[in-house]
This record gives structure tokens, C-alpha cells and sequence, in this order.
């Protein structure tokens, strides 16, 4: 992919991706650790790619790596390279991917799933350039450029022990924050009509379009798959109403459920106990106010009589 393609490929104009998208090229000139922070689907690779491709080491090569697909036992040696014999099964000597993007980048996505007993070593290479393959006694400096990915907040992975605190502030020098599509949804027309007109030309059909109101109901959406999500929407859209005009009842039911503020909550097709609902929505409004019952009828938008009357009826019982 060159890079006219790639700076193509990512769409956007909303002020918050601007934001990040200025950071991302301002932070690509210098060699720094970049940590890159979002949600599932949110673009996170792209954003790793923009980086590279804006660096002065867009020549060579950026090897991108899933630390989630890493075994554990296998971990060191993949990132650092190993020698001949050094392990069972170490046939012959072998480079590791520090190896492969010397002079380029090495993306490091899914960080937070990155095997704890190798993450020393990490921050040891980060601080010296320095990498030791496995069963090797000699070092060799490397110049590698890293960039870190991950939807998980770190700080709770390290008070769970998950990841280490020194690893972690040194991958932080720059973070970037790319924005949940739901908190950009000035993008979503855009995206929408990017990936249509690009599916339509892969599957050779007319591109679908949106109605007025379907737009309304995508952008009222919550998208927990980001831009993943509505990608594959669109491909769903293009494939089975090709040509055709989507109205809000083509659209999947979590999508059109939401379609206005008048439907808090949606009745499941088989029904529900509306007294089941009420006492359970009397005890979390309790829970949530520690028992205080003035508070939790202020939650339920009612009067403290009314809620100690229905407290009284259902005998919940809050500790
Ligand atoms: N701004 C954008 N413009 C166009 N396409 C985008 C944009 N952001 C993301 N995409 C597309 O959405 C999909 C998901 O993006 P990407 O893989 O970068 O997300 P991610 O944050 O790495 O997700 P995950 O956490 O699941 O790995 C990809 O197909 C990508 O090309
Ligand atoms: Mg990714």
C-alpha cells in the first residue's frame, strides 16, 4: 500500500480525530515510544501506520506484531531472537522481530497481553537498544523504533499485576487517545459513504444509500465495535440492499432499537415482569446510594413516600 493510498484510507474530520491525528504526525518525526489507547475497532493499527508512514524510516519496514497470539514460553524468543540449541527446538539460530525491524518500527499491538515475564526484558531493550538473543551471551545495539497499542487500561492491568508499572511509564512518554467513534459521531456520515462506495466497487453492485433517518439512528448509536463495527454494516448493507435505500427497519435491531430517546429500555420479544423490573431497579437505585432512601428516589424520579411505600409492598429487604 503506498502511502498516498494509506493517508486515503483513513477518513475522518471531526476535531476530536484532527486532534490526535496532528498529534500522531507531530510525534512521527522524532523516534519516541508511542503508546496509542483506544477501543476495540477504533483504528488503532491505522493510526500506527500513519505514524510510520510520516517517519523518516517510512522506507524500511514496520513489523507489526499481536502480543496476544504470542505463548508465553515462545515470547522471548520471538521478540529477541534465539540461538542455535539454545532451547529444544531451537534448530538453528533465529532472528526476532527486534531483529527484523532494525532500522524501521516495531508495532507492538495488544501490549497489555504481552506475558509478564518478558516484559523486564522489554523495558531493558527500551532503555538500552541493546537485545540479547535467548541462550546468546553477547548483546547487540538495535535501532528500532517502537510503537505500543492496547484497548485495555494499563493502570488497572497494574494494580491487578498485570503489567508493570516501569514498563508502563516508559511506553506512556507519549500517549495518544484515539476517540470512541460514539464520541465522534460528526464522522460517521463520512465513514458511512467512504465505505460504501469502496464495497460497491469491490462487489461490483450500486451503492447502497442512507436514508435521513437512518443516519439520525446510526449517529444516536452507541458503535461498541467502533469503526470495525460500522464497516461491516456497511459491507452487510452493500451485499444484501445493494442499489436500494436503507430506511431505520433494515437496520440490525440493536442499531434501530435506539432510534429515539422515548425507548429507554426495550421489551424483549418474549416479554418481561414488569414487578421483577421495578424491584430490581428499587434495589440497584439503593445500592447505588448506600442505602440512603432519600437519594435512591431521587434516582427512580420519585418521592421518598412513594419509594418506601413500594419498598414496604415488594418487601426488599438492602443491607
Ligand atoms: N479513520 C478511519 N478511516 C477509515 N477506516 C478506518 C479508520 N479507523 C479504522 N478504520 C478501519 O476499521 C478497522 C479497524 O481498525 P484497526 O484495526 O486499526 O482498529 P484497532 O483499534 O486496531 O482494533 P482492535 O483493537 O480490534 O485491534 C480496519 O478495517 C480499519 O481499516
Ligand atoms: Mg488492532
Amino acid at each position: 500500500m503506498t502511502q498516498e493510498n494509506f493517508k486515503n484510507s483513513l477518513i475522518g474530520e471531526s476535531p476530536e480525530l484532527n486532534a490526535v491525528l496532528w498529534a500522531a504526525k507531530i510525534t512521527a518525526a522524532s523516534d519516541v515510544t508511542v503508546l496509542i489507547q483506544g477501543e476495540s475497532g477504533s483504528g488503532k493499527e491505522i493510526f500506527a501506520r500513519v505514524i510510520h508512514n510520516e517517519s523518516n524510516r517510512k522506507q524500511q519496514k514496520m513489523i507489526s506484531v499481536n502480543c496476544a497470539a504470542i505463548p508465553e514460553n515462545l515470547a522471548e524468543s520471538m521478540l529477541f531472537g534465539h540461538i542455535k540449541g539454545s532451547f529444544t527446538g531451537a534448530i538453528s539460530n533465529q532472528k526476532g522481530y527486534i531483529q527484523e525491524a532494525d532500522n524501521g518500527t516495531l508495532f507492538l499491538d495488544e501490549i497489555g497481553e504481552l506475558p509478564f515475564s518478558v516484559q523486564a526484558k522489554l523495558l531493558r531493550f527500551l532503555e538500552s537498544s541493546e537485545c540479547q538473543k535467548v541462550g546468546s551471551t553477547t548483546t547487540h545495539k538495535m535501532n528500532v523504533r517502537i510503537i505500543a497499542a492496547t484497548h485495555r487500561n494499563l493502570r488497572e492491568e497494574i494494580k491487578k499485576g498485570n503489567f508493570r508499572e516501569d514498563l508502563f511509564y516508559r511506553l506512556h512518554i507519549v500517549p495518544l487517545e484515539i476517540p470512541a467513534l460514539r464520541e465522534r459521531t460528526g464522522d460517521v456520515q463520512l465513514l458511512l459513504t467512504h465505505f460504501t462506495h469502496s464495497l460497491a466497487k469491490q462487489y461490483h453492485v450500486e451503492p447502497t444509500r442512507y436514508s435521513k433517518n437512518a443516519i439520525k439512528c446510526l449517529k444516536a448509536y452507541s458503535w461498541p465495535g467502533n469503526i470495525r463495527e460500522l464497516r461491516n454494516l456497511c459491507e452487510r448493507m452493500s451485499i444484501l440492499l445493494a442499489g436500494k435505500t436503507i430506511e431505520i427497519e433494515n437496520l440490525p435491531s440493536e442499531i434501530k432499537n435506539i432510534q429515539n430517546d422515548e425507548h429507554l429500555v426495550s421489551l424483549p420479544d418474549n416479554g418481561l415482569s414488569l414487578e421483577k423490573v421495578e424491584i430490581e431497579l428499587i434495589r440497584q437505585a439503593l445500592d447505588k446510594s448506600s442505602g440512603n432512601q432519600s437519594k435512591a428516589a431521587r434516582l427512580l424520579g420519585l418521592t421518598r413516600d412513594t419509594l418506601l411505600y413500594r419498598i414496604k409492598k415488594y418487601a426488599i429487604k438492602h443491607h
